[in-house]
């Protein structure tokens, strides 16, 4: 296992990952030999997060990697409250698919994948306790959730003393709309992992272009990558990482160069001066 300092808390679980995890919603339709090796490269690096979802169709990808190699990695799901199937039993039946999909009998982390408007979040935190009492997660968390929802489920979870792991939302050098609406100040408070989905803004993070919006932002981070011997998105998530010690991206990626590559933006940190620089050049849309 690799040194505390080298990897990230999950919350209050006792869990440790890497501080990068791998995003998975590409897995189905990829080519499997790519997506196989993807595996064994983030896992040979550590207690990587493999985040998948019953709704990305990638559990059974996921599953037959673990089956080959469980390694050392740290499997999240999500289940989706669909209106229809938002009661604890819902959850359970959906969570037993997952498992059986991913041919495991405890997922390390099981999410809420998205609030419900009006919905009274307490059934979700019932089926995540359920979850966690059956011995079926290790850990629980949630997914969009704004501030308040974080607070309200965090709360709910800890009368029956589980702490909420993380919130998993949309966050890049893009989209710093956690910075601005509560969810990074709520991850703080209430010491709760926030995972950083779309950290490479789906790609547009990765090249400098000239037909982008983010021109300036892209021509900064390459001429930063450059005194580093990085790449654009090793800065990009470099970045996000240096943001708060609770961030962990979860870059998607379906090749092992990729993976790998992504993988170089752990071990070093940017200057406190390369840090603001990118912070004032990156576009603050809520
Ligand atoms: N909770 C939610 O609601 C939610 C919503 C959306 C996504 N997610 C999660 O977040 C993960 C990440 O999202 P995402 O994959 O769509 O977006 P992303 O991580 O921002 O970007 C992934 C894209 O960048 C490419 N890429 C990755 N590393 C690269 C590198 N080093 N150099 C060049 N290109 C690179 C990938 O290519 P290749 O595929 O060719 O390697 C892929 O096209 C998903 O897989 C999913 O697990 C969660």
């Amino acid at each position: 296992m690799p040194p505390d300092s080298d990897t990230r808390a999950l919350g209050r679980t006792g869990i440790r990952v890497l501080p990068l995890g791998v995003g998975t919603n590409k897995w189905r339709g990829a080519d499997r030999a790519a997506v196989t090796e993807t595996y064994r490269t983030v896992i040979g690096a550590g207690p990587c997060m493999i985040d998948t979802a019953e709704v990305y169709g990638s559990e059974r990808v996921v599953g037959d990697c673990l089956r080959a190699d469980p390694g050392p990695a740290v499997t999240a799901t999500k289940f989706a409250p669909f209106p229809g199937r938002t009661s604890p039993r819902r959850l359970i039946s959906a969570l037993d698919g997952s498992l059986a999909r991913l041919g495991v009998e405890t997922i390390d982390l099981y999410y809420v994948h998205f609030p419900l408007p009006l919905y009274d979040l307490r059934v979700f935190a019932e089926g995540l306790v359920e979850a966690m009492k059956s011995g079926k997660a290790r850990a629980v968390g949630v997914a969009n959730f704004g501030a308040d929802q974080m607070r309200r489920i965090a709360d709910h979870l800890g009368r029956a003393g589980i702490p909420l792991a993380a919130n998993q939302v949309h966050y890049s050098l893009l989209k710093r709309a956690p910075e601005t609406n509560g969810v990074l100040d709520a991850c703080r408070e209430l010491d709760v992992a926030l995972v950083a989905y779309f950290p490479l803004a789906s790609g547009r993070l990765t090249q400098a272009s000239d037909h982008n919006r983010s021109k300036a932002l892209l021509a900064l981070l390459a001429d930063i990558a450059r005194t580093h011997d990085a790449s654009i998105s090793q800065v990009a998530l470099n970045w996000l990482l240096a943001r708060d010690p609770r961030v962990i991206p979860i870059p998607g990626a379906t090749k092992p160069h990729h993976a790998k590559a992504n993988l170089g933006a752990l071990g070093w940190r940017l200057s406190e001066a390369e840090f603001d620089a990118i912070d004032r050049s990156s576009v603050q849309r809520p």
